[in-house]
């Protein structure tokens, strides 16, 4: 059970003080009487509410898409700096947490979401969702380091990293598609044929890909489509 208000503004019918506008203004029907209680108890899983004439249907799990700018750790709580989930502090659903991690300096698509089963299935190492990266070095990229990282390179684990898929785009960029979650892995992957990651954002992971509109540090909710498809991979 959760309050009206807290129920409205999880399903983002407005801002918390809008809701309790619609709430006192008699704009809000539970079960078809009009509501005006604000700690009315409602249950989610059943009960018909209606805010403004739309019925808000009860979705247990949220999903966000954040431009993670540098600067700020992959965490949900860190003594001493500040987390993605700082940037993302007034959005409602309980719980959230980013997808994966991104090391500090790097930036770009995180996912962040209450839904531990949609995390595990990107998570997992035998599932090998792709992720995109822009990667920029220090020195160029040669044909030669293209073949290796393509290939898969030695980083020290007990075995090489899978195939990746390179496309360079000048003399010191490209895009690497890499199918694994290694600690550090593309940067453990260049320093490896000799270069050096001097920046890095991720692009992409699964069909996820991220929204150019967003600029570092801005964040929305993915739309049902892309929750979807996520989902199906
Ligand atoms: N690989 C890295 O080295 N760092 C990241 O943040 C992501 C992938």
């Amino acid at each position: 059970m959760i309050r009206l208000d807290k129920f409205l503004c999880t399903m983002e019918a407005g801002s918390r003080s809008q809701v309790k506008e619609f709430i006192k203004k008699g704009q809000v029907t539970v079960n078809g009487q009009v509501c005006r209680q604000l700690d009315a108890k409602i249950r989610e899983e059943c009960d018909r509410v209606v805010c403004q004439g739309r019925e808000l249907f009860y979705e247990p799990f949220v999903y966000y898409m954040l431009n993670k700018p540098a600067g700020v750790v992959s965490a949900t709580k860190d003594k001493r700096e500040k987390t993605v989930l700082d940037l993302l502090e007034a959005v409602p659903g309980k719980g959230i947490f980013p997808v994966g991690r991104l090391d500090k300096d790097t930036e770009g698509l995180l996912l962040l979401t209450n839904d531990g089963r949609l995390s595990h299935e990107l998570l997992s190492p035998v599932k090998h969702v792709p992720k995109t990266y822009q990667v920029e070095t220090a020195l160029p990229i040669t044909q030669d380091m293209k073949a290796i990282l393509e290939r898969g390179v030695d980083i020290g684990d007990a075995r090489p990293t899978q195939p990746a898929l390179v496309r360079l785009k000048e003399d010191c960029k490209m895009e690497l598609t890499i199918t694994e979650g290694r600690f550090h892995q593309v940067k453990r992957m260049l320093k490896a044929v000799g270069n050096e990651v001097i920046y890095l954002k991720r692009l992409s992971m699964g069909t996820l890909c991220l929204d150019r509109k967003l600029a570092p540090g801005e964040y929305r909710r993915l739309t049902h489509d892309e929750v979807e498809i996520l989902r199906k991979g």
